[in-house]
């Protein structure tokens, strides 16, 4: 099936499912194929005004869509699957964004014949950016490549098995808020040493940019691009090996950790 084929029913409108109908539309998806739908629908007027269909009641936006992607919190996923239980028809796609809720409980509370995904973005879905991890079911290629297609639009895509969807929400999605205050700190010392705060974020943000395309576009360790920059004695090696004495990557490894021992205690 072409991507803009796809008839697609987003539960759950908040911040990811709401950056995700966006990110569909910069892919040029037809905004007349997508309805997103939370209860308080008038903070979906923006999305309204693009053409795309709102509505408060779910069952509506689920009838006859091919993709159902259901972005709510995961605490309100069984009540939310037992009141579209009756409207979801079999050869229909469930894409899971939930954090927690493995397939196996989605199967369980869902009709048979409808196919569960786990599919873990990051809010740069809305930028056409996101890392988006999937785990897929056993099903037709063709289904699985038209997830991939449909994800891919919005960024980059790795499928992957299930048991590691965990780690992936932490490195892939929390990962976001790591970097960015990777780059509020960054930001802060470049005030500190004399820019104003809005060029200290340009050069930052372009800065972290460039080195994230180093690494993508090279295939390189990020080490082989430090050593590019660290000169014998050299300022830059200074200011790294300082960051180390105060535990920079001992800090990072120790917060990912700490996500990650948290994230299967989700309820
Ligand atoms: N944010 C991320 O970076 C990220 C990344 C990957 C995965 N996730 C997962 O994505 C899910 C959503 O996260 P989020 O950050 O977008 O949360 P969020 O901003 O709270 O969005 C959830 C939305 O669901 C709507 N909602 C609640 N009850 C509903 C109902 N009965 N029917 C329809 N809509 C309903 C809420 O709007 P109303 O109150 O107006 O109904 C709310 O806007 C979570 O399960 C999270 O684990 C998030």
């Amino acid at each position: 099936m072409q991507i803009n084929e796809i008839s697609i029913g987003i539960i759950g409108g908040g911040n990811l499912g709401r950056s995700v109908a966006e990110g569909f539309l910069k892919a040029g998806i037809q905004a007349s194929k997508i309805v997103v739908t939370r209860r308080k629908v008038h903070l979906l007027d923006d999305l309204q005004a693009k053409g795309v269909r709102i509505e408060k009641d779910n069952s509506k936006a689920v009838i006859g869509q091919d993709v159902i992607v259901l972005a709510v919190k995961p605490y309100q996923a069984a009540e939310i699957l037992k009141e579209l239980h009756p409207v979801m028809k079999p050869g229909q796609v469930l894409l899971s964004l939930m954090t927690g809720i493995t397939l196996a409980q989605l199967n369980e509370m869902l009709p048979v014949g409808v196919l569960a995904f786990r599919v873990m973005p990051n809010t740069a879905v809305a930028l056409q950016e996101s890392m988006t991890l999937i785990a897929a079911p056993e099903c037709e290629p063709a289904i699985q490549k038209m997830v991939e297609d449909l994800f891919e639009t919005l960024g980059k895509v790795i499928f992957i098995n299930e048991e590691l969807m965990s780690a992936a929400t932490v490195l892939g999605a929390c990962g976001i808020a790591f970097a960015l205050r990777f780059i509020r700190a960054a930001i802060q010392g470049g005030v500190e040493i004399g820019f104003g705060a809005d060029v200290a974020q340009q050069i930052v943000a372009q800065t972290v940019k460039g080195a994230s395309e180093l690494i993508l576009q090279t295939g390189h360790h990020p080490e082989q691009e430090i050593d590019k920059v660290t000169t014998p004695k050299g300022i830059t090696i200074s200011g790294l090996n300082e960051m180390e004495h105060q535990g920079f990557s001992s800090a990072l490894i120790r917060g990912l950790l700490v996500s990650y021992n948290k994230v299967n205690n989700i309820k």
